[in-house]
């Protein structure tokens, strides 16, 4: 993670929070043209696949195919809607800056776009990432609660050393989770819903484990951020997760002092299994897209 000090050489007006203008005006016709691109590929998967929510929210907050949206014109949409904000950072941003967004209703969105040769996998996480992956799903007023709630945590987590539970939590759902429809399970995570390939892997391929979420054993579980999930959880319905997390964790994290740690692609005996994985892929075979 780049100091402050370093990323001011690169942006000189960068805030305290991180947060830089999108200067949307230098995008170039070539990075709309990536974003086009990147946009119709997953037009052409999501449906079937990412739950309606997902697609709704796309819809409603007219992030369209054409070009990189402008974030103050989408906040604007999405304020109406549930009173979040979308802010241009320059990449990832520290823990405790992260949280003190998220727990104000601000979502911080890298603003570059990936080079035309990354678009199946990048490290960092661009705007199409941030802002095609995880503004839709912020549409949603029972979802955008829960990310308020995921700050207000973060920086409690964060004072208790509970950090690395509680990013499992994150990775698992707002990443990359899975829903059960009457349809079919569907994807909202955004680390999913900005990859073509995994978009169709999650839901659809035999190789890996798709469990009930639980939220112990989630925070138990390891993750993978090199390759695609070795196993997915599934909640019922967005109401579930809110009401599973919205809760006071300290005598979880109390729990979590002791006790197993879970490998990503462990199965238990008490896990509520949609689907047992086959595991048939080689390891290394498939590359996440971020
Ligand atoms: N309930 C959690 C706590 O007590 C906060 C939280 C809410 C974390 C929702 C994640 C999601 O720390
Ligand atoms: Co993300």
């Amino acid at each position: 993670m780049p100091t402050i000090e370093a990323l001011r050489a690169r942006h000189p007006e960068i805030r305290d929070d991180f947060t830089i203008d999108q200067h949307w005006a230098r995008y170039t016709r070539a990075d709309h043209e990536t974003w086009r691109t990147l946009y119709r590929r997953m037009e052409k998967v999501l449906p079937g696949r990412a739950c309606d929510e997902f697609l709704n929210g796309l819809k409603a907050l007219k992030i369209g195919d054409e070009q990189i949206p402008d974030m103050e014109r989408l906040s604007d949409e999405l304020y109406k809607l549930t009173r979040w904000r979308v802010v241009a950072v320059p990449s990832l941003v520290p823990d405790d800056i992260f949280f003190e967004h998220l727990a104000n209703r601000r979502f911080p969105a890298g603003y570059f776009i990936r080079k035309p040769e990354q678009l199946d996998y990048i490290e960092e996480p661009d705007v199409f990432h941030d802002v095609f992956g995880h503004v839709p799903m912020l549409a949603l007023p029972v979802f955008a609660d829960y990310m308020e709630a995921y700050g207000k945590g973060g920086m409690r987590a964060q004072g208790l050393g509970m950090l690395p539970n509680l990013a499992r939590l994150y990775w698992y759902t707002v990443e990359f989770g899975l829903i059960a429809k009457p349809e079919g399970l569907r994807l909202y995570g955004s680390g999913i819903a900005s990859s073509r390939a995994e978009s169709i892997y999650s839901v659809e391929d035999a190789s890996p484990n798709r469990i009930h979420f639980d939220l112990e054993r989630v925070m138990r579980t390891k993750y993978r951020i090199d390759d695609f999930q070795e196993s997915y959880f599934v909640i019922d319905s967005f109401d579930e997760l809110f009401g599973e997390t919205y809760k006071d964790f300290g005598p979880l994290y109390a729990r979590l002092q002791s006790g197993l740690t879970h490998e990503p692609g462990t199965i238990l005996s008490t896990d509520r299994l949609h689907h047992r994985g086959t595991h048939r892929y080689q390891p290394g075979s498939h590359r996440a897209s971020a």
